[in-house]
């Protein structure tokens, strides 16, 4: 059986689509440790009310990104994962845990990439652009983790229409809504084999 190591800061709603998966036979594999870089957060509580091993890495306690991002490494490692989710991770991971799992460390964001990304742009900073930018359409990306913040191979997107009376809260919850029907899915794809990488295109295997 496949791990995930599942990386969070908030929330959690990503985290317990995943866990709602794998729970309903929909993704095969299972959660070995959820870390957070902060501690209280609700994701936390989903992680132990379903038995999963929880670890708060705090950022605030380290010198640098780098000593930060080898101190969640060395966690994943504990934890055996084979591939890292990140759920709604809200800090830089640096290149020492990037470059220790190749093409295994998935990112779900909350527009459609290649717009709306890139440093400054989560959680409601995105829906605020996408509103001020006038487009008709957004979304939710789940990519590939490379060492450029939000420019990874995108393995499935999925889309939602903006409306003339939207608010950065209400297109929150829509976008959530695809979210969570599209991270497991992506997970799966990976986890089964079943793409192709290739630059920055992800194409389906025959
Ligand atoms: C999600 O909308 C996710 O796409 C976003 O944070 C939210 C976390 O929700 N991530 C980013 O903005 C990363 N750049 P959750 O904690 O309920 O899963």
């Amino acid at each position: 059986m496949k791990r995930i190591g599942v990386l969070v800061s908030g929330g959690g709603s990503n985290l317990q689509a995943i866990i709602d998966a794998i729970k309903e036979d929909r993704l095969q594999a299972e959660i070995g440790v959820v870390i957070s870089n902060k501690a209280g957060v609700y994701a936390l509580e989903r992680a132990e009310q379903n038995g999963i091993p929880t670890v708060v890495i705090d950022h605030k306690s380290f010198n640098s990104v780098v000593e930060f991002s080898q101190a969640i490494l060395e966690c994943l490692k504990r934890y055996q994962v084979d591939l890292v989710c990140l759920a709604g991770f809200l800090r830089i991971l640096d290149r020492v845990v990037i470059d220790a799992y190749p093409n295994r460390i998935l990112n779900i964001h909350p527009a459609l990439l290649p717009a709306f990304g890139g440093k400054g742009m989560y959680g409601h900073h995105v829906h605020e652009a996408v509103i001020a930018s006038g487009t008709k359409y957004t979304g939710a990306t789940v990519h590939i983790v490379t060492p450029e913040t939000d420019v990874g191979p995108i393995i499935t997107q999925g889309i939602v229409g903006v409306a003339d009376d939207d608010t950065p809260e209400s297109i929150a919850a829509k976008v959530l809504k695809v979210e969570h029907q599209i991270y497991p899915e992506a997970i799966r794809l990976l986890l089964e084999d079943q793409v192709v990488i290739d630059g920055l295109r992800v194409i389906a295997k025959k």
